[in-house]
Protein backbone atom coordinates (compact mmCIF):
# COMPACT_ATOMS: atom_id res chain seq x y z
CA UNK A 1 0.00 0.00 0.00
CA UNK A 2 0.88 3.69 -0.79
CA UNK A 3 -0.15 7.33 -1.13
CA UNK A 4 -2.07 7.20 -4.60
CA UNK A 5 -0.73 9.70 -7.12
CA UNK A 6 -4.22 11.19 -8.78
CA UNK A 7 -4.67 11.05 -12.76
CA UNK A 8 -5.66 14.05 -14.32
CA UNK A 9 -8.98 12.56 -15.17
CA UNK A 10 -9.04 11.38 -11.23
CA UNK A 11 -8.19 15.10 -10.11
CA UNK A 12 -11.56 16.40 -12.01
CA UNK A 13 -13.63 13.47 -11.07
CA UNK A 14 -12.79 14.29 -7.17
CA UNK A 15 -12.68 18.07 -7.88
CA UNK A 16 -16.62 17.48 -8.76
CA UNK A 17 -17.72 15.34 -5.97
CA UNK A 18 -15.65 17.65 -3.44
CA UNK A 19 -17.92 20.89 -5.33
CA UNK A 20 -20.82 19.09 -4.54
CA UNK A 21 -19.57 18.02 -1.33
CA UNK A 22 -19.02 22.07 -0.19
CA UNK A 23 -22.37 23.31 -1.87
CA UNK A 24 -24.30 20.80 0.83
CA UNK A 25 -22.63 22.54 3.93
CA UNK A 26 -23.89 25.95 2.09
CA UNK A 27 -26.96 24.66 1.04
CA UNK A 28 -28.01 23.12 4.28
CA UNK A 29 -26.77 26.57 6.47
CA UNK A 30 -30.11 28.21 5.92
CA UNK A 31 -32.06 24.94 8.20
CA UNK A 32 -29.71 25.05 11.10
CA UNK A 33 -32.03 26.55 13.57
CA UNK A 34 -32.74 26.20 17.23
CA UNK A 35 -36.16 23.75 16.88
CA UNK A 36 -34.65 21.82 14.37
CA UNK A 37 -33.80 17.54 14.77
CA UNK A 38 -30.39 16.47 13.17
CA UNK A 39 -32.40 13.85 11.33
CA UNK A 40 -34.56 16.47 9.61
CA UNK A 41 -31.73 18.18 8.39
CA UNK A 42 -29.81 14.34 7.81
CA UNK A 43 -33.30 14.32 5.25
CA UNK A 44 -32.54 17.30 3.28
CA UNK A 45 -28.97 16.60 3.39
CA UNK A 46 -29.75 13.22 1.80
CA UNK A 47 -32.08 14.35 -1.09
CA UNK A 48 -29.26 17.17 -2.33
CA UNK A 49 -27.22 14.60 -2.94
CA UNK A 50 -29.19 11.89 -4.62
CA UNK A 51 -30.95 14.98 -6.76
CA UNK A 52 -27.39 15.40 -7.73
CA UNK A 53 -26.50 12.50 -8.82
CA UNK A 54 -24.51 11.41 -5.94
CA UNK A 55 -24.59 9.46 -3.01
CA UNK A 56 -23.89 9.67 0.85
CA UNK A 57 -20.16 7.84 1.51
CA UNK A 58 -21.60 7.41 5.06
CA UNK A 59 -24.71 5.60 4.88
CA UNK A 60 -24.17 1.73 5.29
CA UNK A 61 -20.63 2.55 5.69
CA UNK A 62 -19.15 0.29 8.19
CA UNK A 63 -22.77 -0.35 8.86
CA UNK A 64 -23.30 4.05 9.47
CA UNK A 65 -26.62 4.50 9.65
CA UNK A 66 -27.07 7.96 7.90
CA UNK A 67 -26.23 10.19 5.06
CA UNK A 68 -23.81 12.43 7.25
CA UNK A 69 -22.44 12.84 10.77
CA UNK A 70 -23.78 15.73 12.91
CA UNK A 71 -21.87 16.21 16.06
CA UNK A 72 -22.79 18.33 18.90
CA UNK A 73 -21.46 19.77 21.75
CA UNK A 74 -19.09 17.02 23.77
CA UNK A 75 -19.04 14.66 20.31
CA UNK A 76 -16.05 15.09 18.28
CA UNK A 77 -16.77 12.83 16.00
CA UNK A 78 -19.39 10.64 14.05
CA UNK A 79 -22.59 11.72 15.61
CA UNK A 80 -25.54 10.16 14.30
CA UNK A 81 -28.45 12.23 13.14
CA UNK A 82 -31.53 11.31 15.40
CA UNK A 83 -35.12 12.57 15.41
CA UNK A 84 -35.29 13.16 19.07
CA UNK A 85 -31.65 15.78 19.03
CA UNK A 86 -33.39 18.53 18.42
CA UNK A 87 -30.63 22.06 18.06
CA UNK A 88 -31.17 24.25 21.06
CA UNK A 89 -29.99 27.90 21.65
CA UNK A 90 -26.18 28.35 22.05
CA UNK A 91 -25.10 24.47 20.66
CA UNK A 92 -22.38 24.29 18.37
CA UNK A 93 -22.37 21.10 15.80
CA UNK A 94 -19.93 19.67 13.03
CA UNK A 95 -21.94 18.79 9.99
CA UNK A 96 -18.90 16.25 7.57
CA UNK A 97 -20.35 15.29 4.56
CA UNK A 98 -19.00 12.69 2.19
CA UNK A 99 -20.09 12.58 -1.16
CA UNK A 100 -19.41 9.61 -3.81
CA UNK A 101 -20.09 11.17 -7.19
CA UNK A 102 -19.00 8.92 -10.40
CA UNK A 103 -17.34 6.98 -8.01
CA UNK A 104 -15.08 9.60 -6.75
CA UNK A 105 -15.45 11.25 -3.15
CA UNK A 106 -15.41 14.16 -1.76
CA UNK A 107 -14.90 15.19 2.15
CA UNK A 108 -15.58 18.15 4.23
CA UNK A 109 -16.89 19.43 7.37
CA UNK A 110 -17.56 22.93 9.70
CA UNK A 111 -18.98 23.84 12.40
CA UNK A 112 -22.10 25.75 13.16
CA UNK A 113 -23.57 27.48 15.93
CA UNK A 114 -27.18 27.84 16.79
CA UNK A 115 -28.59 31.26 18.55
CA UNK A 116 -26.05 32.44 20.60
CA UNK A 117 -23.22 30.72 21.95
CA UNK A 118 -20.99 31.30 24.53
CA UNK A 119 -17.67 33.40 24.31
CA UNK A 120 -15.88 30.28 25.19
CA UNK A 121 -17.17 28.15 22.15
CA UNK A 122 -16.85 31.13 19.69
CA UNK A 123 -13.18 31.08 20.69
CA UNK A 124 -13.13 27.13 19.93
CA UNK A 125 -14.69 26.99 16.88
CA UNK A 126 -12.55 30.19 15.58
CA UNK A 127 -9.59 28.57 17.02
CA UNK A 128 -10.06 25.37 15.33
CA UNK A 129 -10.72 26.87 11.93
CA UNK A 130 -7.75 28.56 12.37
CA UNK A 131 -6.31 25.20 12.85
CA UNK A 132 -7.40 23.81 9.46
CA UNK A 133 -6.01 27.04 7.86
CA UNK A 134 -2.52 26.08 9.24
CA UNK A 135 -2.88 23.08 8.03
CA UNK A 136 -3.64 23.75 4.43
CA UNK A 137 -0.85 26.57 4.40
CA UNK A 138 1.81 24.00 4.98
CA UNK A 139 0.59 22.03 1.43
CA UNK A 140 3.65 22.21 -1.10
CA UNK A 141 5.49 19.42 -3.18
CA UNK A 142 8.42 18.18 -0.72
CA UNK A 143 7.27 19.53 2.13
CA UNK A 144 6.48 16.56 5.33
CA UNK A 145 3.17 15.36 6.17
CA UNK A 146 3.97 15.94 10.03
CA UNK A 147 4.46 19.41 9.47
CA UNK A 148 0.72 19.69 9.05
CA UNK A 149 0.14 18.27 12.45
CA UNK A 150 2.71 20.44 14.09
CA UNK A 151 2.07 23.83 12.68
CA UNK A 152 -2.07 22.49 14.29
CA UNK A 153 -0.81 21.53 17.46
CA UNK A 154 1.42 24.38 17.98
CA UNK A 155 -1.27 26.64 17.86
CA UNK A 156 -4.25 24.81 19.63
CA UNK A 157 -1.93 24.13 22.59
CA UNK A 158 -1.03 28.02 22.54
CA UNK A 159 -4.62 28.42 22.79
CA UNK A 160 -5.20 26.57 25.92
CA UNK A 161 -6.60 24.27 23.86
CA UNK A 162 -5.67 20.15 22.99
CA UNK A 163 -5.73 18.36 20.15
CA UNK A 164 -7.58 14.79 19.38
CA UNK A 165 -4.83 12.04 18.13
CA UNK A 166 -6.78 9.17 18.19
CA UNK A 167 -8.86 10.48 14.56
CA UNK A 168 -6.66 11.39 11.32
CA UNK A 169 -6.75 13.16 8.40
CA UNK A 170 -6.49 10.95 5.30
CA UNK A 171 -5.90 10.39 1.81
CA UNK A 172 -9.40 10.15 -0.02
CA UNK A 173 -10.98 10.33 -3.50
CA UNK A 174 -10.72 6.65 -5.10
CA UNK A 175 -11.81 5.15 -2.05
CA UNK A 176 -13.37 7.10 1.16
CA UNK A 177 -10.25 6.46 3.47
CA UNK A 178 -7.18 5.70 1.57
CA UNK A 179 -2.78 6.14 2.94
CA UNK A 180 -1.67 8.41 4.35
CA UNK A 181 -3.09 8.95 7.89
CA UNK A 182 -2.83 12.61 8.41
CA UNK A 183 -1.87 13.45 11.86
CA UNK A 184 -3.03 16.10 13.18
CA UNK A 185 -0.34 16.26 16.09
CA UNK A 186 2.99 15.54 14.64
CA UNK A 187 6.65 16.12 14.72
CA UNK A 188 8.30 19.09 12.68
CA UNK A 189 9.58 17.05 9.54
CA UNK A 190 8.11 13.64 10.17
CA UNK A 191 6.17 11.14 7.81
CA UNK A 192 6.01 10.81 4.18
CA UNK A 193 6.37 13.98 1.63
CA UNK A 194 3.82 15.51 -0.47
CA UNK A 195 4.37 15.22 -4.03
CA UNK A 196 1.96 16.69 -6.76
CA UNK A 197 -1.51 14.65 -7.41
CA UNK A 198 -1.85 13.66 -3.68
CA UNK A 199 -4.89 13.98 -2.31
CA UNK A 200 -6.11 14.05 1.03
CA UNK A 201 -8.03 15.89 4.10
CA UNK A 202 -6.75 17.91 6.84
CA UNK A 203 -9.62 17.68 9.94
CA UNK A 204 -8.37 18.69 13.00
CA UNK A 205 -10.77 17.87 16.01
CA UNK A 206 -9.85 20.24 19.06
CA UNK A 207 -10.97 20.26 22.63
CA UNK A 208 -11.21 22.39 25.39
CA UNK A 209 -10.61 20.20 27.83
CA UNK A 210 -8.65 16.30 27.88
CA UNK A 211 -7.71 15.01 24.08
CA UNK A 212 -9.19 11.85 24.94
CA UNK A 213 -12.29 9.91 23.39
CA UNK A 214 -14.70 8.03 24.07
CA UNK A 215 -17.07 6.28 21.90
CA UNK A 216 -20.57 5.30 23.31
CA UNK A 217 -21.36 2.32 23.64
CA UNK A 218 -25.44 2.55 22.87
CA UNK A 219 -24.25 2.81 19.27
CA UNK A 220 -20.53 2.14 18.73
CA UNK A 221 -19.98 5.41 16.44
CA UNK A 222 -20.34 8.38 18.88
CA UNK A 223 -16.95 10.04 19.95
CA UNK A 224 -17.03 12.13 23.05
CA UNK A 225 -14.89 13.75 25.04
CA UNK A 226 -13.89 11.79 28.35
CA UNK A 227 -15.09 14.97 30.38
CA UNK A 228 -17.69 15.88 28.02
CA UNK A 229 -16.24 19.29 27.54
CA UNK A 230 -16.60 21.22 23.80
CA UNK A 231 -15.16 19.84 20.75
CA UNK A 232 -14.85 21.21 17.18
CA UNK A 233 -14.15 20.27 13.69
CA UNK A 234 -13.08 21.83 10.21
CA UNK A 235 -12.62 19.84 7.21
CA UNK A 236 -11.69 20.11 4.23
CA UNK A 237 -10.06 17.74 1.03
CA UNK A 238 -7.08 19.22 -0.25
CA UNK A 239 -4.49 18.69 -3.62
CA UNK A 240 -1.02 19.20 -3.71
CA UNK A 241 0.07 21.19 -6.94
CA UNK A 242 2.67 21.56 -8.85
CA UNK A 243 3.42 24.71 -6.69
CA UNK A 244 0.96 24.09 -3.54
CA UNK A 245 -2.19 23.56 -3.03
CA UNK A 246 -5.97 23.78 -4.36
CA UNK A 247 -8.47 22.99 -1.77
CA UNK A 248 -11.14 21.00 -3.60
CA UNK A 249 -14.35 21.36 -0.88
CA UNK A 250 -13.86 25.28 -0.91
CA UNK A 251 -16.94 26.55 -2.88
CA UNK A 252 -16.85 30.20 -1.04
CA UNK A 253 -13.81 31.15 -2.67
CA UNK A 254 -11.46 31.30 1.10
CA UNK A 255 -8.53 30.04 -0.62
CA UNK A 256 -6.59 30.70 -3.49
CA UNK A 257 -5.02 28.41 -5.40
CA UNK A 258 -1.29 28.19 -4.49
N1 LIG B 1 -16.46 11.86 7.11
C1 LIG B 1 -15.70 11.26 8.17
C2 LIG B 1 -14.25 11.60 7.88
O1 LIG B 1 -13.97 12.75 7.78
C3 LIG B 1 -15.90 9.79 8.27
C4 LIG B 1 -17.26 9.41 8.67
S1 LIG B 1 -17.37 7.71 8.69
C5 LIG B 1 -18.87 7.39 9.33
O2 LIG B 1 -13.39 10.80 7.68
F1 LIG B 1 -19.05 6.16 9.18
F2 LIG B 1 -18.87 7.79 10.57
F3 LIG B 1 -19.78 8.10 8.69
CO1 LIG C 1 -12.42 12.79 6.42
CO1 LIG D 1 -15.47 13.94 6.88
Amino acid sequence: MSIIIKTEEQINGIRKSSKLAGNVLLYVADFVHEGVSTDYLDQLIHNYIVERGGIPATMNYNGFPKSCCISLNDIICHGIPARDVVLKNGDILNIDITTILNGYFGDTSKMFIVGQATEAAMKLVDATKHCLNLGIQQVRPGNYFGNIGYAISRYAVAQGFTVVYEYCGHGVGIEFHEEPQVDHAARKNSGPKMKPGMIFTIEPMINEGKPRVRVDESDGWTARTVDNRLSAQFEHTILVTGTGYEVLTDVSNEYMIS
